[in-house]
């Protein structure tokens, strides 16, 4: 089971920093649960320190697709590894929809992040008029056969599956739909034994449920982990799942 904290852009040195020290309190060494925090750029030099020689696992929001070199504002992949970071999200709906980052784009992205030696968590999911439309399996396979690269394995990607309308709406697909979504991204001829991640307005109230649908293997949480004990409470039921 794999729990990721999405941060997004929140977090000034002290508040940030705060929140660490209690999830830091509040998460315990769970051998089957893997639990990863993505803060802002600003704080993961910092964060890495509080995190050191605990189970909690730093990550990153998005990277570059190149090592180094003249792109201004932009930072790479290799700089997070330097930083202390262990993965890093790709393709998130909110780079997709406001930085019109594409698909090829995240490939490109994810083959930094292996070269690096992180492990890339790639987002996928449907609109809204997709998901109404009929169209969420053919909208996830075709998203998956272009930013899937081919340095992808089990082990350096994770796949979330994060329905657009889902996030920050407070409305989640059934675990019906759930479940349709996951098994068809397991058996996408580029997903072979990838993780596959639930994300889209995960609480500590569906967490368990979630969790608990055949295919999830753990979510990617944005709001809820903004606060340490919803965090946590969302990491601890995926020990019973
Ligand atoms: P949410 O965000 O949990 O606030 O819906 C999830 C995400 O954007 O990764």
């Amino acid at each position: 089971m794999l729990i990721v904290g999405n941060w997004k852009m929140h977090g000034l040195q002290k508040e940030g920093l705060a929140r660490l020290e209690k999830l830091k309190a509040l998460v315990k060494n769970v051998a089957s649960v893997t639990v990863v925090v993505c803060p802002p750029y600003t704080l993961l030099t910092e964060a890495a320190g509080i995190l050191k020689n605990t189970s909690l696992l730093l990550g990153a929001q998005d990277c570059h697709t190149e090592a180094s070199g003249a792109f201004t504002g932009d930072i790479s992949a290799e700089m997070l590894k330097d930083a202390g970071c262990r993965y890093v999200i790709n393709g998130h709906s909110e780079r997709r929809r406001l930085h019109e980052e594409s698909d090829i784009l995240t490939s490109r992205k994810a083959m930094a992040a292996h070269l690096a030696g992180l492990i890339a968590i790639l987002c996928v999911g449907e609109s809204r008029e997709e998901r109404e439309a009929g169209n969420t399996l053919e909208v996830i396979a075709a998203q998956l056969d272009r930013c899937v690269p081919a340095s992808a394995t089990g082990k350096n990607t994770v796949i979330a599956y994060e329905p657009v309308w889902a996030i920050g709406s407070g409305r989640t697909p059934t675990p019906d739909e759930i479940e349709t979504v996951h098994h068809a991204i397991h058996e996408h001829p580029r997903c072979g034994k990838m993780p596959v991640l639930y994300g889209g307005s995960v609480t500590p109230d569906n967490a368990a449920e979630i969790l608990g649908i055949e295919g999830v293997d753990g979510v990617l949480a944005g709001g809820a982990s903004l606060n340490p004990q919803s965090f946590a409470a969302i990491a601890s039921a995926a020990r019973g799942a």
